[in-house]
């Protein structure tokens, strides 16, 4: 079997392994559970000057990166591993959740592209079949730190990596599309605030009880959105959302 294998397309290199080479991410990276390379799209520019990026058609600020340099760094991350997922890291992809990382992490590793400047190409995006996932609605420098946000999600569910107490943590997700219940540890009395009695009771199903009620509430008051799909609601449409579709490459139903 080989090992799950992540190969980064970045302008910058050198924040790899960064966060993932501690923790528990860095054990399995040094146990070879999970592999990591970062490819230096630079090193697929053009010309005297390894020039990968341009100026928009259109006109606008800020710089894109050319289709032809970022289709030749795929050519070169897929040569060694062909069978595995591209995804472009971009505010305008479809945000990213713990059934997209568990089907990533179920797969054989991923290729994963990190725009700078305005953006990439978008003829190279769709002639690649990229799927385009954000993390979040917010514009970050980058797409590295949303790489390793990616990355991180997917090598804790790795077989290997994380013990059985935390793997426990992902089913009750995966369970009921919940929140966590909050935690206390001793002192069971700290600055005159006590831990909630129900916990404190040796009783497991008044405890299970307490944990369900809280994750529930938390869910209400913080997630609206999760709670109604929890509540049975149809999904949102994207258009709901406010957000662009997904691209073709990355339905379900696309052939
Ligand atoms: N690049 C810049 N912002 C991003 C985001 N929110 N998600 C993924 N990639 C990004």
């Amino acid at each position: 079997m080989t090992a799950w294998h992540a190969t980064v397309l970045t302008l910058f290199p050198e924040m790899f392994p960064g966060p993932l080479g501690a923790s528990l991410a860095g054990r399995g990276l040094r146990e070879g559970l999970w592999r990591l390379d970062a490819l230096d799209i630079r090193a697929f520019g053009i010309g005297r000057h390894r020039s990968v990026d341009d100026t928009p058609f259109g006109g606008g600020a800020g710089m894109v990166l050319r289709p032809d340099v970022v289709d030749a760094a795929c050519g070169a991350a897929l040569a060694e591993a062909p069978d595995r997922p591209l995804v472009a890291l971009t505010p305008r992809g479809e945000p990213l959740t713990q059934s997209t990382v568990r089907d990533l992490a179920a797969g054989p590793g991923a290729v994963l592209l990190c725009g700078r400047y305005e953006g990439v190409d978008q003829r190279v995006v769709e002639a690649r079949g990229m799927r385009e996932i954000s993390v979040g609605d917010y514009v970050l420098s980058g797409g590295e730190a949303a790489a390793i946000v990616l990355l991180d999600a997917c090598v804790r569910l790795l077989p290997g990596v994380m013990g059985a107490a935390e793997s426990a943590v992902e089913e009750s997700f995966a369970a009921g599309d919940l929140l966590e219940y909050p935690h206390y540890t001793r002192p069971a009395e700290w600055n005159g605030l006590r831990v909630p009695e129900a916990l404190l009771s040796g009783h497991h199903a008044e405890i299970g009880r307490w944990r369900r009620a809280e994750a529930e509430r938390a869910t209400r008051e913080r997630r609206p959105d999760l709670w109604a799909r929890h509540a049975g609601d149809p999904p949102p449409t994207a258009a709901e959302e406010g957000r662009a579709p997904a691209p073709l490459a990355a339905r379900p139903d696309a052939a």
